[in-house]
Parts: structure tokens; sequence; C-alpha cells
């Protein structure tokens, strides 16, 4: 349903508060950093040290002093922090939180893609597992995927395993061949979101932001294509705006623009992002459990993939 967004009242709710005094407790004295994913329920966003996009969260990750690093969200993004970062004991609340974009490529079939088209590059979606970093050139987020590819100097690019982000980079990159490996991956949620949704939005009026993981048919008809991070700068002009992402976008959307009106998908949910509750966090920092680790039999691979990605950033 394309309904208009309410904010749940979280921050006044004594429940709330009283788990908030512990989180902030515990990780005082067991020096942790919190990191939350902008998809992360409300509770969790209100007592997080840094909420971001997949990029915001890998560089506070790799740049981290704090000697524990929780990390809210699900787990390629635990294990990106854990690679960037190896001596920090990364914990991540719950362990069974994946992705189901990620478990769609395999690390055989990136090598097979690579005998295929000698020579091309293999540029890797974070949303995936470490054993597929491993086996590819450079990684990339929702955020970067553009400017990594044509950073390249190949003209024929292999991308995986989002085929909705690698023709969104196949759009804005006219002058390189994208090959999508494998060639029909998508993220369930972004993927449902249909031109009709649109027809809906544009009926109502206003400014329609959609994420690169959603279909081109959609990505086509939106005013802006952008990562999670990057949605609360594009609509500070606009009064009505449609978020077409994971329906949770919008909390921190309306925490920053209290004034505007949003609409969005209450269907769009991305049940692993939402796996993380209150009492999982407490449970996660104060036992120290569902730690992270990445086999060192293709970490420094996977990590060096990432490093690539991050020194790009970097530079750029
Ligand atoms: P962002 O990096 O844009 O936050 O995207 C992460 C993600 O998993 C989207 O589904």
């Amino acid at each position: 349903m394309h309904t208009q967004y309410k904010t749940p009242d979280i921050i006044h709710n004594p429940t709330w508060m009283a788990f908030r005094d512990e989180v902030q407790r515990m990780r005082q004295k067991k020096d942790m950093l919190i990191l939350a994913h902008n998809y992360q329920r409300p509770e969790i966003i209100e007592v997080a040290d840094i909420v971001g996009d997949s990029l915001e969260l890998a560089i506070h990750a790799q740049n981290a002093t704090a000697s524990v690093i929780v990390v809210c969200g699900v787990r390629f993004m635990a294990e990106t922090a854990k690679l960037l970062n190896p001596r920090k004991k990364v914990l991540i609340p719950r362990d069974d939180a994946g992705c189901p974009l990620a478990d769609q490529l395999t690390p055989e079939e990136i090598v097979e893609a690579k005998a295929a088209y000698p020579g091309a590059p293999f540029v890797i979606y974070v949303n995936s597992t470490a054993a597929c970093k491993a086996e590819s050139d450079i990684t990339c987020t929702s955020s970067n995927a553009v400017d990594i590819v044509r950073s390249l100097p190949q003209k024929t690019i292999l991308c995986g395993p989002d085929s909705n982000l690698a023709a969104f980079v196949q759009k804005h990159v006219p002058e390189k061949k994208i090959i999508p490996v494998p060639g029909n991956g998508a993220c369930p949620i972004h993927n449902e979101i249909s031109i009709e949704d649109i027809k809906a939005a544009r009926k109502i009026g206003g400014y329609i932001v959609c994420h690169p993981e959603c279909p081109p048919v959609v990505a086509d008809a939106a005013d802006a294509v952008l990562s999670t991070g990057k949605m609360k700068a594009a609509i500070a002009d606009h009064q009505v705006c449609h978020i077409f992402t994971e329906a949770s976008m919008k909390y921190l959307l309306q925490k920053a623009w209290p004034g505007k009106i949003l609409y969005g998908l209450d269907t769009a949910i991305c049940e692993n992002m939402q796996k993380t509750r209150p009492e999982d966090l407490l449970t996660c920092i104060t036992q120290e459990v569902c730690e992270i680790s990445v086999d060192e039999t293709y970490a420094p691979r996977a990590r060096a993939a990432i490093e690539k990605m991050i020194g790009h950033y970097a530079n750029t």
C-alpha cells in the first residue's frame, strides 16, 4: 500500500528510554561503537553512534578506534566491517540477518564469468558474501557504482549480483558494456516495486525518489535514483516526496525534514533488516555474542576488493 508516513513516537516511550540508558552504560563500559544501517528499526537508529548507508558504515568501521564495533544491519555489512578493521571485535546482534540478494551469486559464477570474458574486471556490489568479494576486482555500493565503473580502464565490465543496479550503471555509462552476473539477480523487496506504484505516486504529485535496486522501468520513471545515504539531501527542495525503498527509510527522512509529507510502500519491508530488535542489541552488547569472523583463506582478497573501492572513494 502506498501510504503517507506517520512517525512512530519512540523517544518518549519509557521502555525505550530504559533500553537507551542500558545501551549507553554498556557502550561506555565496553568501549563499543554502534553502527546502524538506515533501514534499521527506529528504536535502534535512536541509540546508534552512526547511522548511514553501506558505504558510510564501511568507512566508519574502517576508521573506528573503539574496542568493539557493533553492526546493526545485515551480515555482509558486519563482514565488511571486520574485513576493514580486522583487529577489532565485530558483533552483529542477529547473526541470522542475511541478504537474499547476496545469496544469488556464488564464487564459482564469478570465476566462470571471468573466464568467459578474459580481461573484464568483476565489480561486485557490497551486498555479497566475502567469498564472492575475494574472487572480484573491486566492490561498489549503490552510492558509487557508476563512479567505480567509470574509473576502470576496461570497456567490458562484469557486475553482480544485482542486475537492476547493473542496468542503472549501464544507463549512466553507455560507453562501456556491462554484463550482469547472474543475469537476473535482484533484491526481492526492491524488485517488487512496479511502474504502477510510480503511476500512483504521480497521481498524488510530488518528487519521486527510488533506490538503484529497483527495476529499470521504475528507475527510469522516478525523478531521482539514489543510495539511501543520498536521499536526505535530495528531497531538500520538495514538500511532497515519494520514497521507493525499504519502508523504514522514511523514519530518518521525516526526522531530518519534519514538515515534509512523505509517501512510500508500507509493504516494502526487508525482514532481515527488521530482525534486530532492542532486546537483540542488548543481549549482543552485554554478552558479546554473535561475533563475526571471516575465513582467512579468502579474507585478504575480499579485503583488497573493498579497500580498492574505499581508496577510490577517498581520492574522488
Ligand atoms: P544503501 O547502501 O543505499 O544503503 O543500500 C543498502 C541496501 O542493502 C539496499 O537494499
